[in-house]
């Protein structure tokens, strides 16, 4: 179920995003952006949760440390239709933490088993978590054993391990995404030790082969950037992982697909570019990479743009549009 899993993104994972991922791969479960418990209980539902059908299985990853109050958001995204709900124990930033939720919560495991335990008493989906391997100046031997320990207890017999502490101070998110050090061997060590719970490693791992590789020592992937920033790599894990027979959908394909969808989003509404902002890389490292992404980009973002814009980003990356009459640079693999 959770062999290979798409990273919660805040800004990325939009619905739109997931949309896109799925007609990359049928299996890979996804996630949604983190969405705090008070914005569900308190905020637009339709716009924070709605999503097509076609996403599942897709779980909803909520912030948050009140237990009632995620009791209640898992139960209204259970409603929603999602297959899982998530707890965001790993984000390291100023903003959450002054929630107090997020990475500062695995210095706290009662209270995280306090919050799975209402969140399973509610939903009859699964509870997972993401975690981090530890905190600050936080064990990452024995803290973590506790904590993953009393989470277990409580009822969560998933979770996703970003191999890396997160520092609380003096680090922005994004840098605490590349430092400390990843420590993959410690998350394989909690599979080890705990061989009936499920557990996914992330962090830092950007191909197939690599995914693979982490296979053999625990139950699950999840790639956050790479899956994002290279899409296409997403056209092979079914294929890999989940034993699927179906050809590999060609990027053109990929895009196609998205045709009706934008239409549809358009007509109630949306831009274009809402959709295609996150196909930019899906020519990553071929000969029109650029030209692809320099159009699309250019193009969807303007007013009243329509499925034409993207039409012609197809024709131009496929090589028969207008744009490429004349010699192409060669692949840029810094693209
Ligand atoms: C733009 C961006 C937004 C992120 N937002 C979230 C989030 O909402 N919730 C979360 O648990 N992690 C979030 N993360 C962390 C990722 O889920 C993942 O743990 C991290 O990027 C490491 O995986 P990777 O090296 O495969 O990217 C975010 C990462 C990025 C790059």
């Amino acid at each position: 179920m959770h062999r290979f899993c798409i990273a919660p993104m805040m800004e990325w994972t939009d619905r739109h995003c997931r949309y896109f991922h799925r007609g990359l791969t049928r299996h890979a479960r996804l996630y949604t952006e983190m969405v705090t418990a008070d914005a569900v209980l308190r905020g637009d539902r339709a716009r924070l949760l709605g999503f097509s059908p076609d996403e599942n299985p897709v779980a909803l990853q909520l912030g948050g440390s009140a237990p009632a109050k995620l009791a209640e958001a898992a139960a209204i995204g259970e409603a929603f239709g999602y297959d899982e709900i998530n707890l965001n124990i790993g984000c390291p930033s100023d903003k959450v933490q002054e929630g107090r939720f997020g990475a500062c919560l695995m210095a706290e495991p009662d209270l995280v088993a306090r919050c799975v335990a209402a969140m399973r008493a509610r939903v009859q989906i699964p509870v997972t978590v993401k975690c981090r391997i530890g905190i600050d100046d936080q064990d990452a031997e024995a803290d973590l054993a506790r904590f993953i320990e009393r989470v277990a207890a409580a009822g969560c017999s998933i979770f996703i391990v970003h191999a890396r502490k997160a520092w609380l101070k003096g680090l922005s998110p994004k840098e605490n995404r590349e430092v400390p050090p990843l420590d993959y061997a410690r998350v394989a060590r909690l599979k080890a030790s705990r061989p009936d719970l499920t557990i996914i490693v992330n962090g830092g791992i950007e191909t197939l082969d690599d995914a693979a590789r982490h296979l053999e020592h625990v139950d699950g992937v999840m790639l956050g950037r790479a899956a994002y920033q290279d899409p296409y790599i997403l056209a092979e894990v079914d294929q890999r992982f989940y034993g699927s027979q179906a050809p590999v959908v060609s990027r053109q394909g990929a895009l196609e697909r998205l045709i009706p969808y934008a239409e549809r989003h358009i007509q109630a509404g949306g831009r274009l570019n809402n959709v295609t902002r996150h196909v930019l890389g899906l020519y990553h490292g071929r000969p029109r990479a650029r030209l692809f992404r320099r159009y699309l980009s250019e193009n969807a973002v303007r007013e009243g743009a329509t499925t034409d814009v993207l039409r012609e980003a197809i024709r131009i990356a496929e090589g028969e549009g207008v744009a490429c009459t004349r010699a192409e640079p060669q692949a840029d693999a810094a693209e």
